[in-house]
């Protein structure tokens, strides 16, 4: 999406040749206006295949996340990080870890909120390791619920989270591919 690419050149940082900070209208501070342009993209990319339900991790990916559930009419479902086993019938958890942040946590699905009947659709920020759409893959799994689709605003193309969830079958949708990065120049797909 030409727009959010030429956001990402005005205003993104390259820390290195791995990070991309977009803390100016993604992470930290919200670009509302380029979210709602964001979600009507993934709307129209993901319209008739029958998603009923949108779903994200947070934290930056609730942003999106909303956006393209309110362009879809559909309910959005927050999975939760807590640092450690949580024991409780309720819920379902599994454990991620985070290559980025060197950090593992739990995430955690309530029971109440997905069911086998649900076809969802995953939006998150970035996909980079491929671990926290992986991890939410596996509690959705839990729930007998099934996957129509991931959709990323940013998925660094250099690292092997895209080609891992495209591999094992699902359809990954990306509003930006990063080939590479170096401070002074981010390369495009
Ligand atoms: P993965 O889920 O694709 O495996 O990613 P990884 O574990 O490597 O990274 C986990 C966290 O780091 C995620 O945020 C992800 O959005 C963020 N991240 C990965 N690469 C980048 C990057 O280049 N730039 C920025 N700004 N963030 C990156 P999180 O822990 O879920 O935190 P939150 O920001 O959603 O609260």
């Amino acid at each position: 999406m030409r727009l959010l690419e030429e956001k990402i050149l005005k205003e993104g940082r390259a820390v290195n040749e791995d990070i991309l900070r977009v803390d100016t209208f993604i992470n930290h501070q919200v670009d509302p206006e380029l979210m709602q342009k964001c979600a009507k993209d993934f709307a129209a990319h993901f319209k008739g295949m029958g998603i009923t339900k949108i779903v994200t991790i947070e934290s930056s990916g609730i942003a999106p996340a909303l956006f393209t559930a309110l362009e879809m009419g559909l309910q959005v479902v927050i999975l939760k990080k807590q640092p450690s086993k949580v024991l409780n019938d309720d819920l379902y958890q599994t454990m991620i870890t985070s290559f980025t942040k060197g950090t593992n946590y739990e995430l955690t699905l309530s029971k109440e909120v997905i069911s086998e009947q649900d076809h969802v659709l995953i939006i998150d920020d970035f996909l980079a390791n491929g671990e926290a759409v992986t991890g939410a893959i596996r509690l959705l799994r839990m729930a007998h619920a099934t996957i129509g689709g991931v959709g990323v605003l940013i998925q660094k193309q250099f690292q092997p989270g895209g080609d891992k969830l495209t591999d094992a079958g699902f359809e990954v949708y990306a509003l930006a591919r990063i080939q590479s990065l170096s401070k002074d120049n981010i390369v495009f797909s």
